[in-house]
């Protein structure tokens, strides 16, 4: 089967549904999303989106400018920054138009109610509830659903992006002009691989927290961008810094991992060990409030020490209607699982949560490769450097998927759907037998991120991660080769590339900065 559209877009998170959505004014728009629409991590997003106002009267760009900089550990791109918090208000007005609802400060004014999380110097966190995401996921589905101009298929995984490869062509990464004419996609309600000819092609695929065995990602979160740009000689960058989130809920029985916003800690919450001391303090002066990196290497240093899976989370000091009101979500999960909080502590623990590296895009959403835009999580556009401020990832998907919307309208204009291109060829393969072989190696992929590649790494673990890591790199390319495609493959080959990725940035970045710590950091 083809398909030929003005413009493709895999993945249908924030960054993939306002793209389309910006993009349908102008021609016809394909979304392909590997499971269901909403299964997102954009559907997860607890705490909200961060954005100045036109009408704050004490925040201002500036500040946020210099929050998200002091964050991200020195290496953000300024101008990135900018470009960023300063289309904050215009995003935010998009989701209002799009239908999304933000809580206001009560039902008779018209001002947000602003929430604060660590690393922010001030109130400025508009969310909805305690599950921003999901009021934001299903705006945009209805939305997206309804137009004209728009085909949605779900279950659709994209398998490589198609460029003069596939025509026969020698590409080298760094020396060849490489164009994209869109991808190979498998669809998993027929098992065939569907040639999908585009014009424009906006990799909007998420990130990749499922490369660790502790994560608040959903199981879509495979890395497959990255790796399949990787794969087409595309560049991409800043892949060391995989930032922990503090507080995922500790419920061992339970993955992916239940998060615990930060925003709690914003509304007063503590950080506590088991004998219920307050420990924060002790490693930043901004204490619970410090940035995501440090509370979470604290939060190891603390388990480590007590041998203990887990620290506490404590709001029973804080109003207890109050807190039903702004996280009447996390008071039901908790609940569910025998944790009355406004009487009792909450276990939690670090947990993978966000690549803030990935796919290399301009400050315009181009990738390396012409033709083929980026946005949302699977980018390194320079906003988040070494260590991403909370609450900023929605606002640089929506960010993003604006730029890249404006560079492909335009641009799309001086290419055409190349005809030339041969369908999938799965010749001489076969259907995998042994399931086995690929649960297993997926289950030791993880436990090899981990034990060696997580909060704290050193040379030596890095360098035993990279040997472990290669031979099931060797044992799962040989299965694919030999294989048809299913998703568990496909996801397996991109995680182990993907950890390989995050390997050797690692171990070329010697020094710690932000998300990345080396504990054996030559000063
Ligand atoms: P996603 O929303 O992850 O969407 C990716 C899409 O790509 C999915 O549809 C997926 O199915 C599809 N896809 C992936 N691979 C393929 C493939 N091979 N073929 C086809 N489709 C594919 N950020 C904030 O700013 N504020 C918050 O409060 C916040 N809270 C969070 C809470 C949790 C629990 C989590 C997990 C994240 C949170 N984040 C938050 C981060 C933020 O949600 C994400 O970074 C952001 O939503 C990413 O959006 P996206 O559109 O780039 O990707
Ligand atoms: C949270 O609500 O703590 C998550 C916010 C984020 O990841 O930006």
């Amino acid at each position: 089967m083809r398909i030929t559209t003005d413009y493709l877009v895999i993945g249908s998170g924030l960054a993939g549904l306002s793209f389309a959505l910006k993009v349908a004014e102008t021609g016809t728009v394909t979304i392909i999303s590997k499971t269901k629409l909403d299964e997102t991590n954009t559907s997860y997003a607890q705490g909200g989106i961060a954005a100045v106002l036109n009408t704050s009267k004490s925040d201002s760009f500036d500040k946020h400018i210099e929050d998200t900089l002091i964050a991200g550990a020195g290496i953000c791109d300024r101008k990135a920054v900018e470009k960023v918090i300063e289309y904050a208000p215009h995003a935010i007005t998009d989701l209002i138009s799009w239908g999304t609802q933000f809580d206001k400060e009560d039902e008779n004014k018209s001002a947000f109610d602003l929430h604060r999380e660590g690393g922010h110097s001030m109130h400025r966190i508009l969310h909805h509830q305690d599950n921003t995401g999901f009021e934001v996921q299903r705006a945009l589905c209805e939305k997206v659903r309804g137009h004209k101009n728009i085909t949605i298929y779900e279950n659709f995984f994209a398998v490589d992006l198609i460029t003069q490869h596939h025509s026969g062509m020698l590409v080298k990464r760094h020396l060849t002009e490489i164009k994209c004419f869109g991808a190979y996609a498998l669809d998993l309600n027929t098992h065939k691989v569907v040639t999908i000819l585009a014009k424009a092609t906006m990799l909007a695929t998420g990130g990749a927290g499922q490369l660790f065995s502790t994560t608040t990602n959903p199981v879509v979160a495979t890395g497959d961008g990255f790796a399949m740009v990787y794969r087409a000689k595309g560049i991409v960058d800043n892949m060391e810094f995989v930032q922990f989130h503090p507080t995922a809920l500790y419920n061992p029985s339970e993955s992916p991992n239940f998060l615990i916003t930060e925003a709690m800690r914003g509304f007063g919450a503590i950080l506590r060990d088991k004998e219920g001391v307050a420990f924060m303090t002790k490693y930043d002066e901004r204490g619970n409030l410090a940035p995501r990196d440090i509370v979470a290497r604290a939060i190891d240093n603390e388990m480590k020490k007590s041998g203990e899976d887990h620290v506490y989370l404590d709001c029973t000091h804080l109003d207890s209607e109050a807190l039903k009101e702004h996280f009447p979500h996390i008071y039901k999960k908790c609940l569910s699982i025998g944790i009355d909080i406004t009487k009792e502590m909450i276990p939690v623990t670090p947990a993978a949560h966000y690549f803030c590296g990935g796919v290399k895009v301009d400050l315009e959403g181009r990738t390396s490769i012409k033709y083929l835009y980026a946005a949302g999580e699977t980018t390194c556009t320079g906003l988040h450097g070494g260590n991403r401020l909370a609450s900023n990832s929605l606002l640089e998907a929506i960010a993003y998927a604006d730029f890249a919307s404006k560079a492909a309208m335009k641009e799309i204009k001086e290419n055409d759907w190349q005809k030339d291109i041969p369908d999938w060829n799965d010749e001489g393969t076969s259907h995998t037998e042994e399931m086995v072989l690929i649960t297993q190696s997926l289950k030791e992929v993880k436990q090899i991120m981990s034990n060696y590649v997580g909060i704290v790494r050193s040379q030596v673990r890095l360098k035993r991660a990279f040997n472990r890591l290669w031979t099931i790199y060797s044992e799962t390319e040989e299965l694919y080769q030999q294989s048809k495609l299913s998703r568990k493959l496909c996801e397996l080959r991109n995680l182990v590339q993907v950890g390989y990725l995050v390997i050797k940035a690692a171990r070329a970045r010697k020094e710690s900065v932000g998300a990345h710590y080396m504990a054996d950091e030559k000063k």
